[in-house]
């Protein structure tokens, strides 16, 4: 069967998760034969969004960057999964509407929770003020107001937001039954 790309754009605080579960999505994608690209804010801040730092202009030149090189991907075939902060609903919205299959989801855990899961030490930072504009602290998140599906990473073990994922493209059928269930979770 031909795949289809799609694009799941994981939104959401700093330690809230996005990136576990980007990679455990990929991976079990993978084991099945599907063509996945990870794009993570960490890692594409370092050549496609070089440079950019973290006004609401850069965060949305680089989240709008990450946006049309999934949509090259996605239009191609590729399931792309995105972790970036992206912040703000409105380029999110933008994204969502000039995209091939784009799906938000948002990657949700109370604030004090990412802060006391503080897995980069940076809330710590931020709080002490040497790091301005952080996300939550310092700067807004505009949560999602429809998002496809909601992770709540404080409810949920890894492994049942990623079968979250994985039910929810199967119902869209951008992956087969069949597939879904040979990954094992
Ligand atoms: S976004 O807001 O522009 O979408 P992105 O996901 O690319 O953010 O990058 C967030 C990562 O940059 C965080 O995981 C963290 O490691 C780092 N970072 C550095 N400074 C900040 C900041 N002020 N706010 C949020 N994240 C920051």
């Amino acid at each position: 069967m031909k795949q289809l790309g799609a694009i799941l754009w994981l939104t959401g605080l700093s330690s809230a998760g996005k990136t576990t579960i980007a990679n455990r999505v990929a991976q079990k994608l993978q084991k099945q034969n599907y063509k996945v690209e990870v794009l993570d804010g960490d890692v594409v801040r370092t050549h496609l969004c070089a440079g950019l730092g973290f006004s609401k202009q850069d965060r949305d030149t680089s989240v709008r960057r990450i946006g049309f090189v999934a949509n090259l991907l996605s239009r191609n075939g590729i399931i792309v999964i995105v972790a970036a902060i992206s912040p703000y609903r409105e380029v999110r919205e933008e994204l969502k509407k000039t995209s091939t299959n784009f799906i938000e989801v948002y990657v949700q855990a109370p604030l004090a929770v990412c802060e006391f899961r503080d897995v980069k030490g940076l809330y710590a930072k931020a709080k002490a003020g040497e790091i301005k504009h952080f996300t939550g602290i310092s700067d807004p998140y505009e949560e999602p107001l429809n998002p496809e599906i909601i992770c709540q990473t404080d409810k949920f073990t890894p492994e049942q937001c990623v079968k979250q994922v994985l039910d929810y493209l199967e119902r869209q059928n951008l992956i087969s039954a069949l597939d879904k269930n040979l990954i094992s979770i």
